[in-house]
């Protein structure tokens, strides 16, 4: 009896266990089948695991995977001819066979909501391609496991769980479990979203990162990735010839510190010989860099990219530099200011890597000119997933309205890939919040193809993570795709920026002022309020900043009467009595977004109580709190704002 019981509670708590919905399984929520036939003449490792995965999951016609060399096309390309009794899948590399795999697993969890689900079921064909070459996740990962921005928990990378590896040793003897399960389950993520490299470490770079124990334990996770198409990339401190070398300095130009680095590199792609490269920040808030030895950052670039070009290894190079060798210029103009004069001294296997804006990761921020002005150097755009600016793992904010605005302004043709400072951490759900992950998902569908849609992509992912629904869905994605604009309403409308408590950069701390801190530190230098009016003056009359956007935007920013409202006290100062488009003036323009932001997560709150009767418990629950919290906070952010405002302007 005693055994009859044990047995009847295990069996019950494998069942909650197995309906409590964690969030962990993400978008990746195939039902398993095993009645497909799948055939395929490739055997490499990618192949085998694109299989697998459609062996496992795929409940149509026979699927034939064909890798037929055209060596024309781009890696990772696939098409798809689907006829009455099976379906070819082809791609001139294993790669492209494996997005292929996952693009058909999508498509049959999106079954109606597809229109690619007809061609499957009726006949017909489609190809894909990666618009862009390099679609990279930059971790923030610090090696003791703390993660700089990080919401979502500790690092994933499991340092100490990891093990010296012989020659021999195949990369799972060398993991524990634990770390052998977390890179295979977001290595599958990733490549199911077709992102193909990960920087594994924070921009803020400890030398110790290249030590012959840590490129040894990197070496093991490359092997993991590897099938999953992900090359491995490191960020590097740039005096790490000094600090862990040992030399008296890391002068770019020395013979000794070159001869470090090519060591250094030699024995990184002996263990990693498909190694992506090395990220650099340099001579940026407080890191080194070329410049403590008045050397330019193309020095420093081209010194690391001659060394690592016989791997085909590439060096990305940061262009988010201010302060030291402009002090007193607009913050936002030292990119280009920096930059542009050595455009065209960089190596071909050199690119720079801007943020989206010229500032931070600002809820609102007009596009990086830095994209107009570099024309002869390869470029690369920088997105942030990890929301630091808007709401970390607490506010559903959706950021793809944000990322597909950046592409309208910016031709993604003329970039070579996009980078997104990840939001991953080892939370039970990975990202925090359970709406964080539709921001991992969607940014990797739009480093994919930047002309998919937000709506579509939020309709790809609610459908795969919360079912079908189409009720729940519509009113779920319409509440995904304002969240953006109701974070820019409730924390800094109409051009506003950086109003952020010092440090932390979550609540509010719009008068911020600190004699102690560099001036593009303070709040109230960005916006400037006083009894006259607000505002940050970058017209050719103030800092000038808009003279380093291409035309016609220079003179669209410049002017009062064509710069779009949404960017308003971004580029012009202007009183408080000044008559917006709609008659009202700047300040009661500003109380409506404040009100119009609050109302909006109210808003939220209401729709996600009618959505209970559709969304397990764990998620809903968890969400809900989270909305509670989010409208907490944006009534705090109306109310500071608001109440800065009122005081500046009766002063
Ligand atoms: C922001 C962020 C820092 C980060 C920096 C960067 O300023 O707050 O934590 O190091 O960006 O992008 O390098």
């Amino acid at each position: 009896m005693r055994l009859l019981n044990m047995i009847l509670s295990c069996l019950l708590l494998s069942t909650v266990t197995c309906m409590a919905e964690d969030g962990s399984r993400l978008w990746l929520r195939y039902e398993s089948n095993t009645k497909s036939e799948v055939t395929c003449n490739d055997r490499s490792a990618s192949a085998k695991i694109a299989v697998d995965e459609l062996r496992s999951y795929w409940k149509g016609k026979h699927i034939k995977l064909v890798l037929c060399k055209n060596r024309f096309e781009c890696e990772g390309a696939y098409s798809v001819v689907s006829n009455q009794n099976y379906v070819v899948l082809r791609s001139s590399s294993s790669l492209g066979l494996l997005y292929g795999a996952y693009a058909l697993l999508r498509i049959q969890q999106m079954g109606d909501e597809s229109s690619q689900w007809a061609i499957l079921k009726n006949g017909g064909s489609w190809r894909d391609v990666p618009r862009m070459r390099l679609r990279i996740l930059n971790h923030w990962d610090n090696l003791d496991g703390s993660v700089e921005r990080g919401y979502a928990g500790k690092s994933i990378w499991k340092w100490d769980e990891i093990k010296s590896k012989e020659k021999t040793d195949r990369w799972q003897s060398c993991v524990s479990l634990h770390m052998s399960n977390i890179l295979f389950e977001y290595a599958r993520a990733n490549a199911s979203i077709g992102i193909n490299g990960a920087v594994l470490n924070n921009v803020n770079a400890s030398p110790q990162i290249l030590s012959s124990i840590y490129i040894n334990k990197v070496g093991i996770i490359a092997d993991a990735l590897r099938p999953y198409g992900i090359k491995v990339y490191l960020s590097v401190n740039f005096a790490s010839p000094a600090i862990l070398g040992g030399l008296k300095n890391a002068d770019p130009l020395d013979s000794n510190v070159q001869k470090w680095w090519a060591d250094k590199v030699r024995e990184i792609y002996k263990k990693i010989t498909d190694f992506g490269g090395f990220l650099v920040k340099a001579n940026s808030e407080g890191q080194p860099g070329p410049s403590d030895y008045n050397r330019s950052h193309a020095d420093g670039a081209n010194m690391l990219a001659d060394i690592i070009k016989p791997y085909k290894g590439i060096i990305i190079w940061r262009s988010f530099v201010y302060g030291s060798n402009h002090k007193g210029e607009d913050r936002v103009k030292q990119a280009v200011s920096e930059f542009e004069k050595m455009d065209g001294q960089f190596r071909n296997n050199v690119i720079l890597q801007s943020k989206n804006g010229p500032l931070d990761f600002q809820p609102r921020e007009p596009y990086a000119p830095i994209f107009d002005n570099i024309k002869h150097t390869n470029q690369m755009a920088e997105f942030q997933i990890t929301q630091e600016y808007t709401g970390q793992s607490i506010h559903l904010v959706y950021l793809a309205p944000m990322w597909a605005e950046f592409f309208h302004y910016v031709d993604y043709h003329g970039l070579c890939g996009v980078s997104g400072v990840a939001n991953i951490g080892d939370d039970k759900n990975w990202c925090g919040h359970p709406f964080s992950q539709a921001n991992w998902y969607a940014f990797g569908r739009l480093a994919w193809n930047p002309e998919l849609s937000a709506d579509a992509i939020a309709e790809e992912w609610l459908t795969q993570t919360f079912g079908n629904d189409s009720v729940c869905n519509s009113e779920i994605r319409n509440m995904m795709l304002s969240s953006r604009e109701a974070c820019v309403d409730y924390m800094m409308p109409l051009g506003l920026h950086h109003l952020f408590k010092f440090d932390h950069h979550y609540g509010p701390e719009p008068g911020g002022f600190r004699p102690d801190y560099p001036l593009e530190w303070c709040p109230a230098y960005y916006n400037k309020a006083d009894s006259l009016g607000v505002g940050f003056d970058r017209t050719t009359k103030g800092s000038n900043a808009v003279s380093q956007y291409r035309h016609p935007y220079d003179s669209i920013y410049n002017s009062l009467q064509t710069c779009p409202e949404e960017y308003l006290l971004w580029f012009h100062h202007v009183p408080w009595t000044y008559k917006m488009k709609n008659g009202l003036s700047i300040a009661d323009n500003l109380r409506m977004h404040y009100d119009s932001g609050v109302k909006k997560v109210e808003d939220y709150l209401v729709v996600w109580q009618k959505m209970f009767a559709y969304i397990d418990t764990q998620r809903w629950n968890m969400v809900n709190d989270l909305l509670k919290k989010q409208l907490e906070n944006a009534r705090e952010w109306h109310d500071v704002c608001l109440g800065y405002f009122d005081k500046k302007r009766k002063e």
